[in-house]
């Protein structure tokens, strides 16, 4: 059980806490689910990108998934070996092109033909060969919400399979590009095992019609998605999930690369916040708590839910109330009308399941400065990023102030 009034204490509040016992544990589920096959579990570390957490993964063997050179970046200050990132994303500038290359990744993953042409250019101009992989848009519909649905032809990501073979035979046959994997990734928070399925069922198909053309690819990258329980959905099994990966791979000899973000971070964070006070606008009863939507996003962006638990001494009857930050804006809410007795000035509300896509997309409006993290480990907490100050807010202005 982690302390948290003991850790609210130390380090303040609002305060995301991350168990990583419980990330290693997810992170063993999983790779042990592919046991026997060669694969590479690579941490989405958009998910969580402190770099503590990302040294941790590393720490396991973990590969690592990036979507801006800055990730990159954290992937290797974390000791994520070079061979085992993969750089995606729809709009990667020259430069990020340029320095995914000299860094020798495993490999870029290209989502579009005019992509494919830049990065042969830069290729070219670095007299040197890049691994690429081709993200295929399989245009499955994969049940989530629709802004983290990405397998749809309406979707921006990827190309679809036409292209990608056109691609594929182009790369195959330049001095400057070496195509090595392929990788799909539908959505996030998947929770049905079927549309993933039918997704790798299409993909394969089209790695073997490449064999049959003599374009022989390394990786099967069957993106993120694993969906987890923040109420009372039901999740995929790892294996479950990686039998039915497996399944669509007969006599294919790839290296499976998964990439979660979610499965391993999210249920391990806690976000930690303290209520400044009550108050009732007519029948409305509100909680004024001191971490907001610029802290934990989620539910402001997408209405998604996030169990909350009191800790506090109050006995009263429990009632629904808004629980509500400080923000200049009607959505900042973490919750509308949910059940809480009671709560007193200083009393913790600890919201779980935000371990993923908390900090991450966390931003300093209104001038507020971001939580700091702590991680718990072996029964022991330390600090991995200190909270923000006033001055660090203004550090990148304050040089241009004029007289
Ligand atoms: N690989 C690719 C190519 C991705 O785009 C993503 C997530 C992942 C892997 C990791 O997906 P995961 O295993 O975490 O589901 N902000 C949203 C989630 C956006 C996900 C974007 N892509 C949220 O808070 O729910």
């Amino acid at each position: 059980m982690i302390d948290f009034k003991a850790l609210a204490q130390e380090y303040g509040t609002p305060l995301y806490v991350y168990d990583f016992d419980y990330m290693t544990k997810q992170y063993e589920e999983l790779k042990e689910a592919f046991r026997g096959r060669k694969s590479i579990v690579a941490y989405a570390v958009k998910a969580n990108s402190n770099l503590s957490v990302v040294k941790h993964f590393a720490k396991m063997g973990s590969g690592a998934d990036c979507v801006s050179i800055g990730e990159v970046r954290r992937a290797f200050l974390a000791g994520i070996p070079a061979y085992k990132i993969i750089f995606s994303g729809v709009g990667k500038s020259d430069a990020e092109i340029r320095e995914a290359i000299e860094r020798d990744i495993l490999y870029i993953n290209v989502e579009s033909e005019a992509e494919l042409g830049r990065v042969e250019l830069i290729a070219k101009a670095l007299d040197t060969k890049a691994r690429i992989s081709i993200r295929v848009n399989p245009n499955i519909d994969p049940k989530t919400h629709p802004y983290i649905s990405t397998g749809l032809h309406d979707n921006k990501f990827g190309v679809d399979l036409s292209t990608a073979k056109r691609m594929y035979i182009k790369a195959n046959n330049s001095e400057n590009l070496d195509p090595v994997g392929i990788h799909f990734h539908i959505g996030s928070q998947l929770t049905e095992l079927e549309p993933i399925r039918e997704a790798a069922v299409i993909v394969a198909d089209l790695v073997r019609s490449l064999e049959a053309i003599d374009i022989e690819l390394k990786f099967f990258d069957v993106g993120g998605g694993l969906g987890i329980k923040y109420n009372d959905e039901t999740t995929i099994k790892p294996y479950d999930y990686a039998q039915a990966i497996l399944s669509t791979l007969t006599a294919l000899d790839m290296t499976i690369i998964c990439e979660p973000g979610r499965f391993l971070t999210a249920n391990a964070g806690y976000f930690v916040t303290k209520v400044l006070y009550e108050k009732q606008n007519g029948e409305k009863k509100f909680v004024v708590v001191d971490g907001a939507m610029n802290d934990l996003l989620r539910p402001s962006l997408y209405n998604a839910y996030h169990e909350i638990e009191a800790l506090t001494q109050s006995e009263g009857e429990p009632r629904e109330v808004d629980i509500v930050g400080p923000v200049c804006e009607s959505g900042d809410f973490f919750a509308k009308d949910y059940k809480l007795p009671p709560l007193n000035h200083n009393d913790l509300l600890v919201i779980k399941s935000a371990g993923a896509y908390g900090f991450g997309m966390g931003s300093n409006y209104n001038t507020r400065g971001r939580s700091a993290e702590v991680a718990v480990e072996n029964g022991k907490a330390r600090l991995i990023r200190r909270r923000e100050s006033f001055d660090d807010l203004i550090a990148l202005e304050r040089e241009f102030l004029e007289d």
